[in-house]
């Protein structure tokens, strides 16, 4: 067969493969180990990693694969993985000119899941605060980051605030606990209600050393609660996070569903793989029991379908779901019956079920290599 691509083409095509927590090209850093091209279109690679349990295992051998099926005559393209010597950290720490490997910005983050919509105001810090609770309940360690630097809400829903953050002897900042559940806003450094204005590199930098500086030390679970829309923040957290998932939050109306399409698409475009849809706001009963689709029907179905993900839950309007926000007690920690209590929890272990399992501890076989389909 022709046009297979040679080793060097293929080699210079995963230069676009870039290392999240180093920061730099996997050529460029050398960790890939082996290129084969087989005249059957097949091409096998074998990347090494720092550290066995590598946390963005998934994102190298997603964009790996992606780099190199763009070649014309690959066909298939199997990714394996091994991982570094001492020999080989050592020759690493030196083209980096550091005396340490990072740790990887999250290294001891199982799960990273970003709540977004595509309008403001439909509750996603609700059910960011929420959620983690729930997560928190039923054994997880959860970490939630603020990501809204504009519109911060997280202090508030969790009933953090007055405290300021302190700083580890390593020099690392140290989040507030509420209910045992880590947390980190921007909310937490400035005066109350103050307007906070980012521009680009700014804001860049905030969110960075909210994943590099902070200790979040070993979570089950980090939920990144996003400002409203498809910005910055977004575009921001998925370059610097390419293993979170994405939770897309809806109303039932067919318009918000549209919208909440577009942050659907924008989570594609960056290759954030979305986890499902929670649909809010779905219809509000009465103390007789009588049920109003306020905000219509079937909206985070539709969405759900549409994008082939799980709907995780369907969360109703309930007063006690907003007064429990505004007191600063998460509503499934103060009324876990509360029907909007239960259909988040039932979002959590929706989570919890789709989360890979926990990574083993131990060293796996070097060259192990995954099956990939073609
Ligand atoms: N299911 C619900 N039942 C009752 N009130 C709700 C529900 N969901 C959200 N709310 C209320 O709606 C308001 C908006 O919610 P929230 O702040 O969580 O939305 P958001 O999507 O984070 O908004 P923004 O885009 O501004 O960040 C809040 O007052 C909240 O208490
Ligand atoms: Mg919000």
């Amino acid at each position: 067969m022709t046009g297979m691509p040679t080793i060097e083409e293929i080699r210079r095509a995963l230069e676009v493969v870039i290392d999240p927590e180093l920061h730099r090209s996997i050529v460029e850093l050398d960790m890939v180990r082996t290129i084969e091209a087989s005249a059957d279109g097949t091409v096998a690679v074998t990347v090494t990693l720092t550290t066995a349990g590598c946390p963005i295992r998934g994102h190298f051998q997603t964009s790996v694969r992606d780099a190199v099926m763009a070649l014309e005559g690959v066909r298939a393209v199997n990714v394996g993985f091994d991982v570094m010597d001492d020999a080989q950290k050592a020759a690493l720490r030196q083209t980096l000119g550091r005396a340490e490997l990072p740790d990887g910005a999250l290294a001891l983050v199982e799960n990273v899941v970003c709540i977004g919509s595509g309008k403001g105001g439909v509750g996603k810090s609700t059910l960011t605060a929420n959620l983690a609770a729930a997560l928190a309940a039923e054994g997880r360690s959860v970490g939630v980051l603020d990501a809204d630097v504009w519109g911060y809400s997280i202090p508030r829903m969790l009933g953090l605030g007055a405290e300021r953050p302190a700083v580890s002897a390593e020099r690392k900042i140290l989040p507030l606990v509420a209910g045992g559940i880590s947390v980190m806003s921007i909310g937490f450094f400035v005066e109350e209600d103050a307007a906070v204005v980012w521009r680009g590199p700014m804001l860049h930098k905030a969110l960075k050393q909210f994943l590099d500086d902070v200790d979040w030390g070993h979570l089950d679970f980090l939920l990144i609660d996003l400002p409203p829309g498809t910005g910055d923040v977004s575009m921001t957290l998925a370059q610097l996070l390419p293993q979170a998932t994405f939770v897309i939050v809806t109303t039932p109306q067919p318009a918000a569903q549209r919208v909440a399409r577009r942050a659907a698409e924008m989570a594609h475009k960056v290759s954030l793989e979305i986890a499902g849809v929670i649909e809010n706001m779905a219809g509000f009963v009465t103390p007789d029991g009588e049920r109003y689709a306020i905000f219509g029907e079937g909206g985070g179905q539709e969405l759900a379908d549409e994008l082939d993900v799980p709907l995780l839950a369907k969360v109703p309007l309930t007063m006690a779901l907003r007064e429990q926000s505004d007191a600063g007690v998460p509503l499934v920690v103060h009324d876990s019956d509360d029907p909007a209590a239960q259909a988040i929890r039932h979002a959590a272990r929706g989570l919890i079920a789709l989360a890979p399992p926990p990574r083993a501890p131990e060293r796996e076989p070097a060259g192990f290599v995954l099956p990939m389909a073609g």
